[in-house]
């Protein structure tokens, strides 16, 4: 790539940011359309995240993708929210559009292209949500308005109710939530079409868990899993293992990253060779 005064940068803010695999993703795909643009990753603290934001804007930078622990705070330091970012209350996406910054939320997106590339038809489903993080809010805000049921389950309830509630005040929709305990998995899972895990349970160094027993998985469930690190989690070995369809982390990961490459480009983002950068950037992070 021919560095120049005219090449447009996109980077990635947050903390850590070193272990990222989206400067990997987004530099193959600005290579292959041989667009001027480059990828970085910049560390930035909490307490460093107005600094650098004005820094964008002097700086004429033209993309952020946003993340740990800086997605909800720079929702206040933005010019606008679309939609996705208002609704889940966070932005992992920013184009610089002149003197002003929008923020979007490309997760919800990325959630919705994973499981429509695994032909998951979401209609009159009844989907159960393991978490009530950012991943969680953004799925659910994904799925909430296509499926037959939604529950939320958390290990901190209280945060699987204001989901709930900002779900109802947002989109008008009535989700259920509770506790995330062997008996409150047991009985919602029980007539449930697709398990989503949006804990990061299951992520590495703890690859050996799954939220959930074995005994609870049928062949009738969709299990999609959006822990990506390993791509393989325990949770989708079992639910294989009973002939469960599975959906892994790793596309999500690439939707919601081309999903910002056109906000950014304007152009149609090269799937094949996002996927994968993403696959050989993910291996040498193991063997390195
Ligand atoms: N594939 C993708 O594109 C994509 C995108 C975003 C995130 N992710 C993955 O999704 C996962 C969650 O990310 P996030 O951003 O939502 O993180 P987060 O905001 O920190 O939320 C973490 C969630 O996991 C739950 N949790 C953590 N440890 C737990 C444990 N030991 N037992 C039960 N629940 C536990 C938390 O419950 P409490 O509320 O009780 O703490 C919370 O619901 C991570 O693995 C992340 O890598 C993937």
């Amino acid at each position: 790539m021919e560095i120049s005064g005219r090449t447009k940068v996109c980077a990635l803010i947050g903390d850590p940011v070193e272990h990222s695999l989206s400067p990997a993703m987004h530099n193959a795909a600005f290579k292959h359309l041989d667009l001027d643009y480059v990828y970085l990753a910049f560390k930035v603290r909490r307490e460093e995240l107005r600094d650098a934001v004005n820094g964008v804007k002097a700086l004429k930078i033209h993309g952020l993708n946003v993340t740990k622990p800086l997605k909800v705070e720079i929702t206040t330091l933005l010019d606008r929210l679309d939609e996705s970012a208002l609704n889940i209350g966070a932005v992992n996406t920013v184009l610089r559009a002149g003197d002003k910054l929008i923020g979007y939320n490309t997760d919800c997106i990325g959630a919705l292209e994973a499981l429509r590339e695994a032909g998951v038809n979401l209609e009159g489903m009844k989907a159960v949500i393991l978490g009530a993080g950012g991943a969680a809010r953004a799925v659910a805000f994904a799925v909430a308005p296509k499926v037959r049921e939604l529950v939320i389950l958390n290990r901190t309830v209280t945060k699987a109710e204001s989901l709930s509630r900002d779900l109802k005040r947002r989109l008008g929709v009535d989700v259920r939530f509770g506790g995330l305990s062997e008996v409150e998995k047991e009985e919602e899972l029980k007539d449930a079409d697709l398990l989503i895990n949006a804990t990061s349970v299951g992520m590495k160094p703890n690859e050996n868990l799954s939220p959930v027993n074995p005994n609870l998985l049928k062949p009738d469930l969709t299990v999609f899993d959006l822990v990506y690190n390993p791509v393989e989690t325990k949770l989708l070995k079992d639910a294989k293992k009973v002939g469960a369809k599975v959906v892994d982390g790793l596309s999500m990961l690439l939707f919601q990253g081309a999903a910002a490459f056109s906000i950014w480009t304007d152009r149609d983002p090269p799937l094949k060779v996002m996927r994968e950068a993403l696959k050989s950037a993910l291996e040498e992070r193991v063997s390195g």
